[in-house]
């Protein structure tokens, strides 16, 4: 991976979508997406008001210092935050049995959902990690009951193999939500599939 001189969280414009780096005025924002339970109903909490101002400061440090964080999603029509796709390097409490990785991830607002902006964001955030970035792999995971975006993941030709299932860290292993799904997709397989 390339560490200097190169900033891995660039605003663009896709087709439809503007994605860019988050800014202190995205909070009303991302309270309301994570607060709404048609978002959160594959998720084991639904964060605070007081987490989510804590998980934005924190992503704002992550992103001057590492420059992975999620990227904000924005209408480009409208300027309307619609949620949040792309890369970022996990940190959670407890350490995945993927890492160290480099995930892809994304949470839209219900009105965005089913019109292909999570992989006309997700493409982009690939092709820019692969190409400039250098990485070698991309990782995506999630519950096994989150057939949405497993569905993401496989339009994405991101490959499954059960052997990488995971227990989420720190939780229940009886927990309905514990459970999750890893998939991958390697740089060699992402070009092959670029160049048909
Ligand atoms: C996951 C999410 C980002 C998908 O974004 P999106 O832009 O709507 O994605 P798409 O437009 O490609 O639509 C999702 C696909 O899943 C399919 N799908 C929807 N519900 C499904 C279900 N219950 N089972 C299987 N597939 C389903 C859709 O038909 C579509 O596939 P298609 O294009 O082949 O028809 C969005 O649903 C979301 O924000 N969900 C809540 C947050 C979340 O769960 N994030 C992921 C945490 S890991």
């Amino acid at each position: 991976m390339i560490e200097t001189l190169v900033e891995k969280c660039p605003r663009v414009e896709t087709e439809r979508l503007v994605l860019r780096k988050w800014e202190e005025r995205d909070l009303d924002e991302y309270i309301r997406l994570s607060s709404d339970p048609r978002v959160t109903e594959y998720y084991r909490s639904t964060p605070s008001s007081e987490v989510c101002e804590a998980a934005l400061q924190s992503t704002l440090k992550s992103q001057e210092e590492n420059g992975f964080c999620f990227p904000v999603v924005e209408d480009k029509q409208s300027g309307a935050f619609l949620g949040f796709c792309g890369l970022s390097i996990p940190d959670y409490s407890d350490l995945l049995p993927c890492e160290p990785c480099v995930e892809i991830g994304w949470q839209l607002f219900p009105e965005a959902w089913g019109k292909g902006i999570a992989g006309e964001a997700a493409r982009f955030w690939l092709s820019f990690g692969f190409d400039t970035l250098q990485l070698d792999e991309v990782v995506a995971f999630t519950v096994v009951q989150n057939h949405r975006s497993r569905r993401v993941m496989e339009k994405l030709g991101m490959v499954h193999d059960p052997a990488d299932d995971f227990d989420f860290p720190g939780t229940d292993p009886k927990h309905p939500l514990c459970r999750n799904v890893l998939y991958r997709l390697s740089k060699k397989r992402f070009l092959e599939q670029l160049n048909g």
